[in-house]
């Protein structure tokens, strides 16, 4: 497990109302993330230095609130901790308002654009526009940066104070080789390298009297070979920098030097527009379906034995920030998580005793430390990978095969099957993920058309007037109406497909999951009422997790 100074817990000790378990919880999250999203439990008990029992009995808590799943002997993130970061974005409003500025600005200048804000002395990334070509990393929500590297950091700390620079200070000396930093290119022990990371700490000083000075800063392959950026800082209505605009790109497509030329006029007239954003009303509240504190995923969850309420309403605190929510009383909080008053003031001291909300005039709100929480482990999330643990579960439950499925992107009458689990049953179905087919002729072909619009659908079939699509409008329809496909000799003799629909957070169909056995004799309604209700469940539960992991990220189909 690579060591993090940032996994260690604070060093001042908690106050005495702090809530226990909820700091044993953050820990074995934060050492899950540090270990990369998955681990051994025996390593986590090392790692957390907790006991093996009160390990366990964490990780069954988060299980039950969707956070983490069991694979074997490992504990894994699950998506529904992105519930967590959500809300800390959410209640930022700065993905929300300011994202679809720097995606145009994305489009118009075809580079990589991002939104990052200040976290103590060291910037995180909150949103990402990737144009990014094969050559550079690309950085992910949630992934921090040392200030001292990169563009934003040199905007930021023009308004550090001087416990702020101690503080840099003291970090650079603890970690001259950025080890806390686990996003960055990790330096090299040698001679060369720690000469780089002096210069690179030396220069820190004069960039950011440079950056105060022309309200811009740029970044000259200080992350790494080719990597450049320039950055402008966001600033709120009262006048203070809440985030800052970098774009980025790769010394083959610009010089360094000419970096700042060729961006800025445009990268500047993005930034008006966004501090016009900014002054704007904020958007009315969002709709309760963003709050699992209030009933969606935490409430669906069987709370077994072992399950530590304290943990679960502690998290649950963490959720009530949100849209227009940005900053809450503990009334407030109360309120909006149904927590006694008492509970949820102990909630708030131990999360502001660890830096994953702060205070101030009466007030909470998160900090961009709650991405910390997992949420740059699992923001390269793709959709298989979300859907695969349910397609097992389907499986195991049902004996047959479960797979997931997409339309082609050509436009065609074709599906493609990007997942798949096999069934437990010697002759088992299976069709290797990256497997096209006829959309038309199978379940999972038939829930997907289904789902499209009728000019949609008639531009797939190509006019379908072949005889065998004859009655294929009729049959699509009724598919539509009931909910799911069931189709007889699908691809071989004998083979039985059932699939149905998954919709995404709009309520469009976004994929159709599927189960294939042989018939075995059984009558087609058998095999509906038998198997249906846990098609259905599957589908449901990869619903809500797209509904958590897909409020800022685009779940991919690779
Ligand atoms: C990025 O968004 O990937 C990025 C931003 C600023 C930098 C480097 C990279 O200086």
């Amino acid at each position: 497990m690579p060591s993090s100074v940032r996994t260690a817990l604070p060093a001042s000790s908690p106050p005495p109302e702090a809530v226990a378990p909820l700091i044993r919880a953050l820990a074995v999250l934060r050492a899950l993330t540090a270990a990369g999203g998955r681990a051994a439990v025996s390593d986590l008990v090392h790692a957390t230095g907790l006991a093996r029992a009160t390990v366990d009995r964490v990780l069954s808590t988060l299980a039950a609130l969707g956070h983490v799943r069991a694979e074997g002997r490992d504990a894994v993130l699950a998506p529904g901790l992105l519930e967590l970061g959500n809300a800390y974005l959410a209640a930022t409003g700065l993905p929300d308002r300011l994202g679809p500025l720097a995606d145009r600005l994305a489009d118009a200048l075809d580079e990589s654009v991002s939104l990052a804000v200040p976290d103590g002395d060291g910037v995180r990334f909150v949103h990402q526009a990737i144009r990014r070509r094969a050559m550079s990393l690309a950085f992910r929500i949630g992934d921090l940066l040392p200030a001292e590297r990169g563009a934003p950091g040199a905007l930021f700390a023009a308004d550090w104070g001087a416990a702020q620079w101690r503080r840099w200070r003291a970090r650079r000396a603890a970690d001259p080789a950025d080890a806390g930093f686990p996003a960055v290119p990790q330096r090299g022990r040698d001679e060369a390298a720690e000469a780089g990371a002096r210069r690179i700490a030396a220069d820190f000083t004069a960039r950011v009297a440079a950056a105060r000075e022309t309200g811009w800063s740029a970044d000259d392959q200080l992350i790494e070979p080719g990597l450049i950026a320039v950055a402008v800082p966001v600033r709120a209505p009262a006048g203070e920098v809440v985030c800052a605009v970098s774009v980025v790109s790769h010394t083959s497509r610009h010089a360094a030097l000419a970096l700042p030329d060729a961006v800025l006029p445009r990268l500047r007239g993005t930034v008006a527009a966004m501090e016009d954003a900014l002054g704007a009303p904020p958007a009315p509240a969002v709709g309760d379906a963003d709050r699992p504190a209030d009933g969606h995923l935490a409430a669906k969850r069987q709370l077994g034995p072992g399950f530590v309420a304290s943990v679960a309403r502690g998290l649950a605190v963490l959720t009530a920030f949100g849209p227009g929510r940005e900053e809450l009383t503990l009334a407030a909080v109360a309120g909006a998580t149904g927590l006694p008053r008492a509970t949820a003031r102990r909630a708030l001291i131990t999360l502001t005793h660890l830096g994953y909300t702060e205070s101030g005039d009466g007030r909470f709100r998160p900090t961009p430390k709650v991405l910390d929480l997992g949420f740059a482990r699992l923001s390269g999330l793709t959709l298989p990978e979300l859907a695969r643990p349910h397609l097992a579960a389907l499986a195991e439950r049902v004996g047959d095969s479960a797979s997931l499925a997409v339309l082609t992107t050509d436009g065609g009458d074709t599906v493609r099957y990007v997942a798949g689990v096999p069934g437990g049953r010697i002759l088992s179905v299976t069709l290797p993920p990256g497997t096209r087919v006829p959309a038309h002729a199978t379940a999972p072909g038939r829930v997907l058309l289904a789902g499209l619009s009728a000019a949609e659908r008639a531009a797939r079939l190509g006019g379908a007037t072949a005889a065998g699509r004859a009655g294929l409008p009729a049959l699509l329809d009724r598919v539509r109406t009931e909910g799911h496909a069931l189709v007889d000799d699908e691809l071989e003799a004998g083979l039985r497909s059932l699939a149905v629909p998954v919709h995404d957070r709009a309520g469009r169909v976004l994929a159709a999951v599927g189960v294939a056995g042989h018939a075995a004799g059984r009558p087609p309604r058998a095999t509906a009422s038998a198997v249906l209700p846990a098609l259905r469940a599957t589908a449901a539960a990869i619903e809500d997790e797209v509904r958590v992991a897909g409020r800022y990220l685009p779940l991919p189909v690779p």
